[in-house]
């Protein structure tokens, strides 16, 4: 098939198989000397940089109040990126890009500096793209800066503003952050990122559901029997303390990530592949899901949390919780969801389970249909993407010898299609500064999301009497988590051992 681009036609593969190249762009780094920069974005934007996908006239200004010089500040992500020094002419050339600005979030006449330094007559016209990897509580006081300062006007071109997660620190406060910001900026101005939603089998969920004929008419309550989505990390606190202490597991993994992979999992097909199409869908699978009841919902704390470095001693942050969670609509009706995520945990790993149901009958004689292997389809995130499908079959030997047989694949062992895997952050910026909001998430969908939890986080919040539970550091969580599903007759799919 040919599709039309005004140029002549080309095949759907180039369409849709080639990275399209980022335009020329001004990429503003608020907090660039924090962890998340130095972690993840400026590893991201040098993975574009060499597979050839950022434009050789972009340039990246970071920002912040720490006084780097431009070169301490080159040499600063030298370190952080290439260990030292650039070794080669690639790494030189990405150093080049990079430009350093001092820069108070508070003060006005520190961003009218930034604007002097942006509108000139060779950078006005080109897309800005200005990344706050900043606590929430400097989002609104540094939009209004970029606002005052004129730095939101589209006079002379695109400017994008991108909100790391957590966007809010709960209901009321997302909802006022999304107020403020509709005086500043446009809807299709903002970009609230969840990186998870940059991720290749996450991505994949789209394809496999809307491009595949075979899970489509299996795919609801009449053939499912249970959603299992578990995000499990070996890490602990780490230096995040400040932040993590406040926000416990249910914030940090739950509000976002956890819930907009069900919602992928879980909506109806939208019309078309675009930004708003998919996003209306997801919206309203997350109104679809029944208040969670704080009976539903397991929290519990790593021993020891309470001595880390920065948390209170009197901590009852959850740094692991499990949830049982309803949709409301046809499809899912009576479908139980499973939901958890921890710290401090036996192994790193983020899969998704699709539990479907037993047979009707088994006709094979002695043998029960509960005996029989249920089908799983295995979405596995990380450590290695890939998919998996549980099969009841037939063993080698005797005639009725039966097991469990996996057919599986992982994204690693694909052939090269030529096109290098981009790593979520990568994929995200990428989008963005081709103005692609697909992946980002939509203001009503963050107060719905919020909206979601918040009653169990006041419960958890105003209950200051009942115990929270312990576990070991790097066991595969609480018992608690596993009494959770024994109430519905069901175990959780995959183990958290450490193998
Ligand atoms: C972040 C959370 O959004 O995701 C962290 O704030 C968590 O606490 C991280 O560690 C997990 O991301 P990934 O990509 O390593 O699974």
């Amino acid at each position: 098939m040919n599709v039309g681009n005004g140029k002549g036609s080309i095949s759907w593969q180039e369409l849709f198989c080639r990275e399209q190249k980022a335009s020329e762009c001004e990429i503003i780094i608020f907090g660039a000397s924090g962890d998340l920069a130095g972690r993840k974005l400026f590893p991201a934007l040098y993975c574009l940089h060499e597979c050839g996908l950022l434009h050789k006239n972009t340039r990246i200004t970071g920002c912040g109040r720490h006084s780097f010089t431009l070169e301490t500040f080159r040499d600063h992500i030298s370190g952080t990126l290439f260990n030292a020094h650039p070794s080669t002419a690639q790494e030189q050339e990405f150093l080049q890009k990079i430009s350093y600005t001092v820069l108070d979030y508070t003060k006005e006449e520190d961003f009218a500096r930034l604007a002097d330094e942006l509108v000139t007559e060779d950078k006005k016209y080109k897309p800005f793209l200005f990344y706050l990897a900043l606590p929430s509580p400097l989002y609104i006081p540094a939009v209004e800066n970029l606002y005052k300062t004129g730095l939101l006007s589209e006079k002379y071109g695109k400017r994008r503003v991108i909100f790391e997660k957590p966007f809010g620190f709960d209901l009321q406060s997302a909802v006022s952050m999304n107020r403020s910001l509709k005086d500043l900026l446009t809807e299709e101005q903002i970009y609230r990122i969840d990186h998870y939603l940059g991720k290749e089998t996450v991505q994949n969920i789209f394809l496999l559901r809307f491009a595949n004929r075979i899970f489509e008419p299996l795919w609801n309550r009449d053939h499912i029997a249970a959603i299992q989505i578990t995000a499990a990390e070996t890490l602990g606190v780490e230096k995040r303390a400040g932040y993590f202490d406040q926000a416990g597991i249910v914030r940090d993994m739950f509000q976002n990530h956890l819930l907009e992979m069900l919602s992928l999992v879980t909506m109806e097909s939208p019309e078309i592949f675009s930004a708003d199409a998919v996003r209306d869908e997801k919206l309203k699978l997350i109104r679809a899901i029944r208040k969670i009841a704080p009976a539903d919902a397991v929290r519990a704390q790593y021993e020891h949390y309470t001595e880390e470095e920065g948390v209170s001693p009197f901590s009852r942050t959850e740094t692991f919780a499990a949830l049982r969670l309803f949709i409301d609509n046809a499809r899912w009706q009576t479908v139980p969801v499973y939901l958890r995520a921890g710290k401090c945990l036996g192994v790193k790993k983020t899969e998704i389970d699709i539990i479907f149901k037993e047979v009707d009958k088994s006709i094979f004689p002695g043998i029960n249909k509960e005996d029989l292997q249920r089908n799983i389809l295995h979405l596995s995130v990380q450590p290695r993407e890939g998919i998996g499908l549980t099969l009841e079959a037939k063993m080698p030997g005797p005639k009725l010898c039966m097991g469990a047989l996996t057919l599986s694949f992982d994204y690693a062992s694909l052939p090269q299609s030529g096109t290098e895997t981009l790593d979520a952050y990568a994929r995200l910026l990428l989008d963005c500064q081709n103005g692609d909001q697909t992946l980002f998430i939509r203001s009503d969908i963050i107060e719905h999301s919020w909206q979601l939890y918040q009653g169990l986080l006041d419960h958890w919040a105003e209950d200051r009497k009942s115990i929270i539970p312990q576990y070991k550091q790097y066991s595969e969580g609480p018992q608690e988590a596993k009494d959770l599903l024994k109430r519905d007759n069901a175990v959780w799919i995959d183990s958290l051992y450490r193998k």
